[in-house]
């Protein structure tokens, strides 16, 4: 009587989840682990080329720059800062020595190297490093805000630094464009849908 019960509670419970369930749509997860979300930031993120004035709202740039202050760094000596270029009188100064696509926002990434940890083994600094990763949290949260950007790293540090004075004891190691695409000139280049394949890129050993 009792096991009969049991089985009954048991055949409802699956029932209802059955029931529970039935007008789920099927999980469209391409991978067992992780979220779909995050690698559709690193899907949908491209380098834009021509930006419009609209405008960034505050709270996109407070959590952008949250994001960059969340990131590692080589013994967590956080050598890294950070000027973001936004007022018109910066701007004009930026622009005067790179166009910067037309950006409303620029976010100049550098630090002082002898901030950062020294490789004892062969001396190399990681500056750069710690820089690359703080510049790379900004640019997938601007996507992930649904901002356009562009890392820039075609440019001259002696005229950035004769720009911004305040620069001066500052490696610079990056900018980051930010901002809303411009129509068409703004989409993503041919180069964006070409990578490596796997195979190409990584060896197992
Ligand atoms: C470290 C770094 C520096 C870059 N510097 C420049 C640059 O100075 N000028 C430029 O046109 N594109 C620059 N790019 C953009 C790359 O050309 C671009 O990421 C690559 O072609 C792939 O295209 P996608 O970003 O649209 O996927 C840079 C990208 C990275 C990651």
């Amino acid at each position: 009587m009792k096991k009969a019960f049991l089985r009954r509670i048991s055949d409802i419970s699956k029932v209802m989840n059955r029931a529970a369930f039935s007008d789920v749509e099927p999980k469209m997860t391409k991978y067992k682990y992780g979220s779909d979300a995050f690698m559709r930031i690193l899907g949908s993120r491209y380098s834009c080329h021509a930006f419009s004035d609209a405008y960034v709202s505050e709270s996109k740039l407070e959590m952008i720059l949250e994001a960059g202050r969340l990131a590692p760094s080589a013994k967590n000596l956080q050598p890294t800062r950070i000027w973001v270029v936004r007022s018109e009188e910066a701007l004009a100064r930026l622009r005067a020595v790179h166009p910067c696509y037309g950006a409303p926002i620029v976010m100049i990434v550098g630090c002082r190297n002898e901030e950062a940890w020294v490789r004892e083994s062969d001396g190399i600094n990681a500056a750069k490093t710690d820089a690359a990763i703080v510049l790379t949290h900004l640019m997938l949260t601007a996507t992930d805000a649904g901002l356009a950007n562009m890392w820039i790293w075609d440019f001259n540090p002696g005229k950035i630094r004769e720009a911004f004075p305040e620069m001066r004891e500052h490696g610079i190691y990056g900018l980051l464009a930010i901002g809303h695409p411009a129509d068409v000139d703004g989409a993503p280049t041919e180069l964006h849908t070409q990578r490596k394949s796997i195979e190409e890129m990584v060896t197992m050993l």
